[in-house]
């Protein structure tokens, strides 16, 4: 039996892991859950998972909570508790699900104390990707990736990396893989956030929409597989049927397919070695046919060529591409700048912030500080 704690358990990765959860009371027992200020979806999940410690971050959303909860679970609050739970030493894996760079101390805490980490916050290697892989390697650590297209790859890569040549990662392309620029313009945040085949949180929804989201991958790539960013690349296949591709110098290329739905990725992070039940149907090619294939069109998305070269840059370059994304991500979600602005905020704040190196977590903290600051001041001044 394992003990599993759940960063983000409100979430949509949340969501998918307790459901996995559930379908194997023999496997796994949910013992810590923690969300930011959704008391209410946390009193449902404690009545049904009976955790032991919910972490709420939001000190009200906790003394709410705690009315609601019975004396079994512990209710801890503040961004601190988060580290205790994915340290705990009652924890065996932790599903590291919150969304943005406030997700990092806790994925990191979860590698210092050497527990599996399932990563869904793709965040935690954006902004420390040296530091992290350096602190798993040293706590014995167990990285298992939670996003379809490392899952694809480090199942693809099982059996070593002699001859690779490249990785491929696939995208969906998001909503508007076919829309004009122009049309872009005018582009709501439910629109952005209306995604073909993924079911996901608004925020990484928006970010499949701008392909952000796979810049981010890129560089979750370049970490996860020690791969440089020129032996990485992108191709749009809209159907989200093959997840992700390598390449090997014999010619051969291995692909990992299956039905566009998280909890194959998660039912693997849990079972990794062994494949479980995950409630996903198999994957039928036949009705799925035919499976299309395009370039990425870097005018339209820049943001994908922005995190190529924030990669290429590296040190804080990285974090700071994040920063200035999550920003403008929130002031669209705000309807406060449109759909295509994110990307000329975020070009204007990698421009105007200096290059140092992020070798240490105070000196990537507080460079995500310098870099927000500096994108709600480019917000203010240009829109
Ligand atoms: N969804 C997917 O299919 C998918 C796939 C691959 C990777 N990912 C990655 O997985 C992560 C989670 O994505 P998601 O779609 O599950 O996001 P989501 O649905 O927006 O859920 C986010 C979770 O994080 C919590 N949270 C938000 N702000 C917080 C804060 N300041 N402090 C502590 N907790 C906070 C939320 O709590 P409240 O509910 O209380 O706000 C919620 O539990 C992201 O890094 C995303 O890029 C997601």
């Amino acid at each position: 039996m394992k003990n599993i704690t759940i960063l983000g358990a409100t979430g949509s990765i949340g969501n998918n892991t307790l459901s996995v959860a559930s379908l194997h009371p023999d496997k796994f027992n949910i013992f810590a859950l923690s969300a930011n200020t959704n008391w209410r979806k946390m009193q449902t999940l404690c009545e049904k998972f009976q955790p032991n410690i919910v972490v709420m971050v939001d000190k009200k959303a906790a003394r709410i909570l705690s009315k609601f909860v019975g004396n079994k679970t512990q209710i801890l609050h503040g961004i601190d508790a988060l580290n205790i739970i994915a340290a705990h030493n009652e924890t065996d894996y932790v599903m590291a699900a919150i969304v943005g760079s406030v997700g990092m101390a806790s994925s990191l805490s979860a590698a210092k104390a050497g527990k599996r980490i399932m990563l869904a916050n793709k965040e935690s290697l954006v902004l420390a990707g040296d530091l992290f892989m350096q602190t798993v390697r040293d706590n014995n650590a167990e990285l298992i990736p939670v996003d379809s297209e490392h899952s694809a790859i480090f199942q693809c890569l099982q059996s070593g990396k002699s001859g690779l040549t490249k990785i491929q990662l696939t995208a969906s392309g998001g909503p508007f893989l076919h829309t004009s620029i122009e049309k872009l313009q005018n582009i709501t945040p439910d629109e952005a956030c209306d995604h073909p085949n993924w079911s996901m949180g608004r925020k990484i929804s928006v970010d499949s929409a701008t392909m952000m989201n796979k810049g981010l991958e890129i560089i979750e790539a370049h970490y996860l597989f020690n791969i440089p960013a020129k032996n990485i690349d992108v191709v749009i296949h809209p159907q989200s049927i093959i997840h992700s591709s390598v390449y090997y110098e014999d010619g051969s290329t291995l692909s990992q397919l299956g039905n566009p739905d998280m909890r194959t990725v998660i039912s693997y992070a849990m079972s990794y070695p062994d494949k479980i039940f995950s409630g996903v149907e198999s994957l039928d090619l036949v009705s799925n046919s035919p499976l299309e294939f395009y370039a990425p069109d870097l005018n339209k998305f820049a943001c994908l060529n922005q995190a190529f070269e924030a990669l290429k840059q590296g040190g804080n370059a990285m974090g700071t591409l994040n920063a200035a994304n999550e920003v403008a991500v929130e002031y669209f979600l705000n309807n406060q700048i449109s759909f295509l602005d994110i990307a000329k905020i975020i070009q204007y704040t990698l421009g105007t912030i200096q290059h140092t190196n992020a070798s240490s977590l105070e000196a990537i903290v507080a460079n995500d500080k310098i870099a927000r600051k500096t994108t709600h001041e480019i917000i203010k001044r240009y829109v």
